[in-house]
């Protein structure tokens, strides 16, 4: 295996809670720590479109460092974005200024679909690979780096709905109508993906994470159908190659059945107490979250307070703290730095929290 790359690191705390491994603290970084609040980002993202960013390999690299130089996280996460996948497989997908991601050929119908390809992924993303390598020789072994992808569902809601939604029901209105044409596609992605995911490892991501951003929207049994069919065969595919961190926003009710996927971390949001997260995904698979991004706006003592109370929440088992979900762009960052340092300077009794199960 690649243990020689591991065990050149400097910090490997994240690895080794994924390895469900004592650690003398919790790790901590930041969904979404790379860009967005950091005034350094704002300075080259006046200079360089959003796109121009991730396809150059020194920006995306410098992007990623970043976080770990200026806040102190315990991993740094590439510069990409989940929408470089459609991209690659054929589709034309734009960042408007203040709208966000818009497609303007979204899917319809199945022949929308024949249309796409499943990209040799060196060629058509051979850019993010070419970033991951430099990042890790920028970083020299100081933390891990995580590589990530979207989650089939998740990219299909801005493949077929063509733009951001609160709900996505035009892509829900896709499967509901056409099962066999949603169908195929996830199964197109979810080929990409794991080509992609594997490049990434390959590249030198230490461990990677699924987003499905837009799981939550979807009952039990539809996540299921929808989501958690294609994330299994992800999973499957990388887990013994590179630890896997599945997030699923807004799904707690189908932890057990990630954790069963063999995943060796879950994330989770803010709207489920860590102890009934725990009491659902078992007693193995190490926890990720769960702290709520707007609470950084939150005085700094406040800030200190709750990632105390979270701390203790999850006391017992394997966690690495983290927000519930992407750090807002107005954060300041002195705030950004104070939770990270909140989770770092924590004692924490070596009792297990009798709250936890
Ligand atoms: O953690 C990191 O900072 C690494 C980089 C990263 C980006 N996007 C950069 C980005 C990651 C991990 C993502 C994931 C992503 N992208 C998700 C899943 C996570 C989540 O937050 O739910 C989703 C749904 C997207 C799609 C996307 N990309 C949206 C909705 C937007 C616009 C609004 C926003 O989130 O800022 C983007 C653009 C984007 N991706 C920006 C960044 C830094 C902002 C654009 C800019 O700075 O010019």
């Amino acid at each position: 295996m690649e243990k020689n790359k591991k065990t050149q690191l400097r910090n490997d705390l994240v690895l080794r809670v994924l390895r469900g491994e004592q650690t003398d603290r919790v790790p901590v970084w930041m969904m979404r720590q790379a860009g967005r609040y950091l005034p350094d980002y704002v300075k080259l993202r006046n200079r360089y479109s959003f796109f121009e960013r991730c396809r150059t390999p020194e920006l995306a690299a410098e992007i990623t460092i970043q976080p770990v130089e200026q806040i102190g996280v315990d991993a740094a996460i590439i510069f990409s974005d989940i929408l470089v996948v459609p991209q690659a497989m054929g589709m034309e997908v734009q960042l408007v200024e203040s709208k966000g991601p818009w497609l303007p050929e979204p899917i319809r119908q199945a022949a929308d679909i024949e249309r796409l390809l499943v990209p040799d992924v060196e060629e058509g993303l051979g850019y993010v690979f070419e970033a991951l390598r430099l990042t890790k020789s920028y970083l020299g072994g100081a933390v891990p780096l995580i590589g990530f992808a979207g989650a089939p569902w998740t990219l299909l809601c801005y493949m077929v709905q063509g733009q951001g939604s609160k709900t996505f029901d035009g892509a829900k209105a896709f499967c509901y109508t056409q099962p066999h044409a949603a169908h195929r596609l996830l199964q197109l992605i979810t080929d990409t993906t794991i080509a992609y995911l594997k490049g990434q490892a390959r590249a030198g991501a230490d461990l990677v994470q699924i987003f499905d951003s837009w799981g939550g929207l979807l009952s039990p049994e539809d996540f299921e159908t929808w989501s958690l069919r294609y994330i299994r065969q992800i999973v499957a595919a990388l887990k013994d190659m590179v630890p896997v961190i599945v997030f699923a926003k807004g799904a707690w009710h189908s932890l057990g059945e990630m954790a069963a996927t063999g995943a060796q971390g879950l994330g989770i949001d803010w709207c489920i107490r860590p102890q009934m997260a725990r009491q659902l995904a078992g007693d193995q698979v190490a926890l990720q979250g769960n702290f709520d991004p707007a609470k950084l706006l939150s005085p700094i003592p406040v800030i200190v307070r709750e990632v105390g109370a979270m701390l203790d929440a999850f006391s017992g088992h394997p966690h690495i703290a983290n927000l519930g979900h992407g750090i807002l762009p107005d954060v300041p960052v002195d705030h950004a730095k104070a939770f990270v340092e909140a989770v770092k300077n924590h004692k924490r009794s070596n009792e297990r929290n009798p709250e936890s199960i």
